[in-house]
């Protein structure tokens, strides 16, 4: 069986930079017209010049002939200024600014605050008809990690939501049935991706026979119900939730550690896993308007022309990618499902 689908978009990755930028792009750059890329470089991307700088960077990393089209995010800061958001409302390659609550997660810590006090900033956003990607967790050690993003939603999401209704927000990686309840209630300015590690594990993963550094991430898998719920709402057909991997390397090294690092890497075979969870529960007529309609239309884009065929067809995702060095285990970076199957395979780009 094959299905052929609107070329998709990614609209939530890691590509980073340097040696790991040039390791990774070119995944993302051959399933994917377009990627919405994160800022969370360090020092983070604050400005349109650094990201168009970084938008280069990225174009010089994947081949010229697959005409990918990276979107560029900016970071949040407090000190993010009205001129800043008009510079990135006026670029064409900027599709808004990453809200990291400080702390929350990987080079976070250029991030705010006090999401409250933001408030001038997000109307001026408003204004401006700039989009806020958000990273929905609060960062209060007192609250339980597995309960983060249901709090930040009640008591800051909700609020923005309420007091500046025209502000158009993505909630990223939705991982609880609160979060997708929260997206469904609100007005089409409010949308959601969906990563693929959310849709296919639950938390019992982590600990499977052991300790599973390489299926952390932030926020953390949830519960079986909350994974039904992401399941339902990504196969739902409703456009307020799209396609966004958060695929995030991180090299072996710094994942196998006594602290080791958020990130799922799963640009490998993204487009290829969300086929196998969507035809799992036959549901894979629902992938194209997930993976290549309803984010472009969110950020009013234009739809892809070109194509992608999937075939029903297993293959074997490699055990990692290597580093430089090839006999440097260290550097390799371990993708989802490493050395398992996938039963969906791309058959051709068109
Ligand atoms: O798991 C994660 N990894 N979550 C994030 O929010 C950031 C990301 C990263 O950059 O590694
Ligand atoms: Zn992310």
């Amino acid at each position: 069986m094959t299905i052929t689908l609107t070329k998709p978009d990614d609209w939530h990755v890691h590509l980073r930079d340097g040696a790991m930028l040039n390791r990774v792009a070119e995944y993302t750059a051959r399933q994917f017209a377009r990627a919405l890329v994160m800022p969370n470089l360090s020092p983070p991307v604050e400005t349109v010049e650094q990201a168009l700088s970084y938008r280069n960077r990225i174009l010089d990393a994947v081949p010229s002939e697959l005409n990918f089209d990276p979107k560029m995010t900016l970071y949040l800061t407090e000190k993010t200024s009205p001129i800043q958001i008009k510079e990135a409302a006026d670029c064409e390659h900027v599709l808004g600014f990453k809200l990291y609550p400080a702390g929350a997660t990987t080079h976070s810590e250029f991030g705010v605050t006090r999401v409250a006090a933001m408030m001038n900033t997000f109307e001026c956003m408003a204004k401006h008809n700039v989009c806020m990607q958000v990273h929905g967790e609060v960062t209060d050690p007192h609250v339980d990690v597995f309960d983060r993003e249901a709090v930040f939603i009640d008591q800051v999401l909700e609020t923005v939501h309420r007091e500046l209704p025209e502000f158009r927000m993505v909630l990223e990686h939705i991982t609880t049935r609160h979060g997708i309840d929260f997206v469904k209630q609100s007005s089409t300015n409010v949308a959601g991706t969906i990563t693929p590690q959310h849709l296919m594990y639950n938390r019992n993963e982590m600990f499977k026979d052991g300790i599973r550094p390489h299926h952390y991430c932030l926020p953390v898998l949830k519960r079986e119900e909350h994974r039904m719920a992401l399941l339902e709402a990504a196969t739902s057909g409703d456009p307020s939730f799209f396609l966004g991997t958060d695929s995030a390397p991180h090299t072996r090294h710094s994942k196998e550690s006594a602290c080791g690092c958020a990130g799922i890497f799963s640009a490998v075979a993204a487009i290829e896993y969300y086929a196998e969870i969507f035809d799992s529960i036959e549901k894979i007529d629902r992938l194209e308007g997930f993976a290549s309609h309803f984010g472009a239309d969110f950020y009013r884009l234009p739809r892809n022309t070109g194509q992608i065929t999937l075939a029903r067809k297993t293959r074997i995702i490699p055990e990692s990618i290597q580093g430089s060095h090839a006999d440097d285990h260290e550097e390799e970076v371990v993708p989802l499902k490493a050395g398992e199957d996938v039963s969906w395979s791309i058959e051709k780009e068109a």
